[in-house]
């Protein structure tokens, strides 16, 4: 390349950079400048041939194709499998408050799932039989009365009930108010590992990479109260293999439940209905008083 091609490719970046310095919008301003800053970095660092770049056009095209507003947000996946969604997550939750650490919301939330009450099971399919409780408290350690918790998780085939249409309408899903020493309790299934979908261009995107589409073991939250900050997380099983190399790098390690052996017939069997041997979770969840929603 000769000092003029150089100084051409240079000048073209800062043209357009400067294109947007009437926008109004300060925010999108700055955005839109970094943006171009950023994309144009990326293309000379990386040089693409004109092939190249049509296969990404491409790539993109399929992948809002593949979206639709209820089950499938393939963008949203290839935001998670790039780390960005985590990346995002981090910079929106850097307070030390003490709050419980967050985590991707993911694609398969579904608004308006049943309420259900203290202890009610959610699980309509099979799998092993488990009690996740614990509390919501504030970063004082003082019971939250009255939180909402939402939750979601996969049955044993490893698909969510809306994506997988042969499960029944709110098979494990529900929604548990705390009592009034912010207790919760959920009988459900012990979750398992499950590939994110892998039919679309992400699917594609990992095949090509030599990377698998599993995630952990876990169970979604999403916890709101009044005055509190919204905590979207997740609890992942403790002794899941897949813990280290999370396709959408969701992990955080006090994130991380066992789900104990427990016998039919103890003091929680009885008091939960468990008519045989399950499995037993807890976890004290801390939502963070400030402002911010
Ligand atoms: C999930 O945990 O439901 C999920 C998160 C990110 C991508 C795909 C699925
Ligand atoms: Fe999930």
């Amino acid at each position: 390349m000769t000092t003029d091609e150089r100084e051409a490719e240079r000048a073209l970046t800062e043209q357009v950079v400067a294109s947007f310095a009437n926008a109004e919008d300060a925010r999108l301003r700055t955005l839109m400048q970094s943006l171009v800053r950023h994309m144009h970095a990326f293309v000379r660092e990386v040089e693409p041939t004109e092939a190249e770049w049509m296969a990404a056009i491409r790539f993109l095209t399929a992948t809002g194709k593949m979206c639709d507003d209820l089950v499938r947000q393939e963008f949203i996946l290839l935001s998670d499998t790039l780390g960005v969604s985590m990346l995002v997550d981090a910079i929106n939750h850097r307070l030390a408050t003490g709050a419980t650490d967050t985590t991707v919301f993911g694609p398969f939330y579904i608004e308006g799932m049943p309420e259900r009450a203290y202890g009610e099971n959610m699980a309509f399919t099979p799998g092993t039989p488990a009690l996740v409780h614990g509390r919501v408290l504030t970063t004082l350690g003082e019971p939250v009365a009255g939180a909402l918790l939402d939750v979601w998780q996969t049955a044993d085939n490893g698909m969510y009930s809306g994506q997988d249409t042969a499960q029944p309408h709110g098979n494990l899903r529900g929604r548990y108010r705390t009592d009034a020493e912010g207790r919760f309790a959920i009988t459900t299934i012990v979750p398992v590992s499950y590939p994110i979908p892998t039919d679309g261009p992400v699917g594609q995107m990992l095949r090509a990479t030599g990377r698998h589409p599993w995630r952990p073991a876990h169970l979604h939250f999403m916890i709101k109260a009044p005055g509190y900050r919204t905590l979207v997380t997740h609890l992942f099983d403790k002794d899941d293999p897949y813990l280290q190399s999370d396709a959408v790098f969701g992990v955080k390690p006090s994130l991380l439940v066992a789900y104990g052996e427990r016998s039919a017939g103890d003091e929680l069997a009885r008091r939960f209905g468990f008519s045989g041997d399950y499995r037993e979770a807890r976890y004290d969840f801390v939502v963070d008083e400030s402002a911010t929603p």
